[in-house]
């Protein structure tokens, strides 16, 4: 095994026969964020994207278009280049397989192996499907069909054949001995079990006669090259590999070669095989990430249900895409896409908890502070806990980046935002401020500012242009903006007398689309004063549950709110009601009311709300309901 301290991770090069989607985005940007955060842990890092541009796919999208296949490449190349400026995507190269560096190493391999006796050439007569460039046994094929229900060819030609078979005892050991080198470890076992049928040589030439568009055998000018055995080599012609050894020493073997599940044999049969032909050290770990789908459905363009990550950027911005897809797939399962996950996950971790933190610090040392970081009194026990708790999230985070788990790294972050905005009820900075414990005050913004510049720092490889302004408007230096995860993990970095600013609304909430009411339910439609029934069960969805008023205060500027603190069977959380006008705080303390328990949190004027409590109301009246009889305790079922 190698013993190079640098990181090196791939995406698949992309076939440019179409506009990139979702699932190409996601690869991507997996591979963005795992370079940046480990650019961010001081390692020497190289991330490599690029485009597959030979084959049949692309000669044939090319053709349909009656462009020429370079021509067409060129443009389509294009599309996934300016998606990945869009997403801040911060690839060190893109390699394309028709650049000339690429062709010349994949022609001398193809001569090496040639020389060798591990290429030979035979008659092959078999059926063939075009589509997916892929060669079927007889028994295969039913009524003229592959398995995968594609109409096949029958053909009979001249090929160049690749010796794959007399390597597959020593790939079985390999992958038994080495079991981090396909992850996750099911994926691993689905090579295994491929493996137990009889491994067939592969063929990796095409007749030109049938199809040219490809990298010319140097052996034979009648063939090109099967593509896969030329995009597969890209991993290792563009960092050196026959031209520049030291380049080729500083980052092979790749760290993580990322693929989706369904170009798992050809990563994990076809390019060790050919490494171990080629006398080339294996790479570290290939990872299968799982798919987006729609609806649980694979996503395609004849159902019309393909997710364009471009219109996304625009309609939510590029650091809510990028933040959705990291959070929200689990690494190497599948993934339902739709939009109102995505608004929901956007609107609770990031305009909510992000969002209430940020604001709660720089509202409150803008105006108590002079707009500067405080210096900071000794810590108390609240203090050290929060402290805690986010040097616990910076942990969580690095060893999520090396299990590959960052989307469970990135839920210790969101913990530790609420841990932060938990501490602001416990130490209640505003009743500081009116007290004029101004002592105690700075040591609690200081140390909120300080959770918020280590917060920001982790999440900076997966939302880099929202943490950039953040950080700035906290008071980071120019110079450490871009983090680096040692600084993350000592406390007390932030200097005191540091400018913190406003910053625009970094996170504004978005609202949910109105889903479209079917025309007989308009209102105009519907007569005055008819109520609408529904089904018990849609009342059973409210879960109602009776509740204690531990705290109540009025919410700045906002005349109507109160902010109330209430115990729910033992959990403490805090609702804003519109009462202020029949209720003041005092009234309404240690009263036990009833409240819908089961409500998505939303933020009312930049105060976070768990719930809604019930009244009843008439007129310019209102009555909290309640229950005074002391055997029905919190947490109590209503209904
Ligand atoms: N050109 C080959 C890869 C050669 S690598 C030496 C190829 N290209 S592709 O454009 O068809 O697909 C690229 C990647 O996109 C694959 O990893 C595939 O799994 C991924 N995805 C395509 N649709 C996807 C989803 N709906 N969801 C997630 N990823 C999926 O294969």
């Amino acid at each position: 095994m190698s013993d190079k301290d640098s990181f090196y991770v791939t995406t698949p090069i992309y076939y440019v026969n179409d506009k990139p989607h979702i699932g190409h985005a996601y690869t991507t940007l997996l591979a963005d964020v795992l370079a940046r955060y480990h650019r961010l842990l001081g390692e020497p890092t190289f991330f490599l994207t690029g485009t597959d541009e030979h084959g049949q796919k692309v000669d044939q999208a090319a053709a349909s278009r009656g462009v020429d296949p370079q021509a067409h490449c060129d443009e389509f190349c294009e599309r996934f280049k300016e998606l990945w400026t869009k997403l801040g995507i911060t690839n060190d190269f893109f390699v394309r397989t028709t650049q000339e560096k690429h062709k010349k190493v994949v022609q001398e391999i193809l001569q090496e192996l040639w020389d060798a006796g591990e290429i030979y050439r035979d008659e092959y007569e078999g059926w063939y499907d075009v589509s997916s460039e892929t060669f079927y046994t007889e028994k295969d094929v039913v009524d003229g069909l592959s398995p995968e229900g594609k109409p096949v060819e029958r053909i009979r030609e001249t090929a160049y054949y690749f010796k794959m078979s007399k390597y597959q005892d020593w790939l079985i050991q390999y992958i038994n001995d080495n079991p981090n080198f396909i992850q996750p470890d099911f994926r691993k076992n689905e090579t295994l079990g491929f493996l137990r049928q009889p491994l067939g040589d592969l063929c990796i030439s095409r007749p030109k006669s049938r199809m040219s568009w490809g990298i010319e055998l140097p052996f034979d000018a009648d063939f090109v090259c099967y593509v896969w055995f030329d995009a597969l080599v890209n991993y290792i012609s563009s960092v050196g590999y026959r031209r520049d050894d030291a380049e080729f020493k500083k980052w092979w073997p790749a760290s993580y070669h990322l693929i989706g599940k369904d170009i798992l044999t050809t990563h994990t049969v076809y390019w060790p095989t050919m490494l171990k032909a080629m006398n080339v050290e294996l790479p570290q770990t290939i990872f299968a990430h799982g798919w987006w789908l729609m609806e649980n459905a694979k996503m395609s363009k004849s159902d019309g249900n393909v997710v364009n990550p471009m219109d996304l950027c625009d309609k939510y911005g590029v650091d809510s895409f990028r933040y959705f897809l990291i959070a929200e797939m689990n690494l190497g399962q599948d993934s339902n896409f739709s939009e109102d996950a995505f608004i929901e996950r956007y609107n609770t971790d990031l305009a909510g908890n992000l969002g209430n933190m940020l604001s709660r610090v720089v509202k409150m040392i803008i105006p108590h502070f002079d707009g500067q970081i405080p210096t900071p009194g000794g810590l108390q026990a609240e203090d050290e806990e929060l402290k805690i708790a986010v040097l616990a999230a910076v942990n969580a985070m690095e060893q999520s980046i090396y299990d590959m788990k960052m989307n469970k790294g990135l839920e210790q972050v969101i913990n530790a935002i609420k841990a932060c905005n938990r501490y602001f009820e416990q130490t209640k900075p505003w009743a500081l401020a009116k007290e004029g414990n101004k002592e105690r005050l700075a040591t609690v913004m200081y140390t909120a500012a300080e959770a918020l510049r280590i917060i920001s720092g982790l999440l900076f490889p997966v939302i880099p242009e929202k943490m950039t302004v953040l950080r700035g408007a906290i008071g980071v230096p120019a110079n450490e903006i871009s983090p680096d995860l040692s600084g993350l993990k000592i406390w007390g970095i932030i200097k005191p007398g540091a400018v913190v600013t406003a910053p625009d609304s970094l996170f504004p909430r978005i609202d949910k689309p109105k889903p479209k009411q079917p025309k007989q339910q308009k209102k105009k439609n519907k007569p005055e004063n008819v109520v609408e029934l529904i089904e018990i069960s849609d009342f059973f969805k409210a879960k109602l549950k009776v509740a204690a008023v531990t705290e109540a205060e009025s919410v700045e500027g906002a005349d109507r709110l109160l902010k109330l603190q209430v115990e729910v069977g033992g959990d403490l959380r805090q609702i804003v009601a519109g009462i202020a006008e029949y209720y003041a705080p005092a009234d309404i303390l240690g009263k036990r009311i009833v409240i819908v328990s089961n409500l998505k949190p939303t933020t009312i004027r930049g105060v976070e709300s768990h719930g809604m409590l019930l009244a009843a109301k008439k007129g310019k009246k209102l009555t909290l309901i309640t229950t005074d009889d002391p055997e029905f305790k919190t947490g109590v079922d209503v209904g």
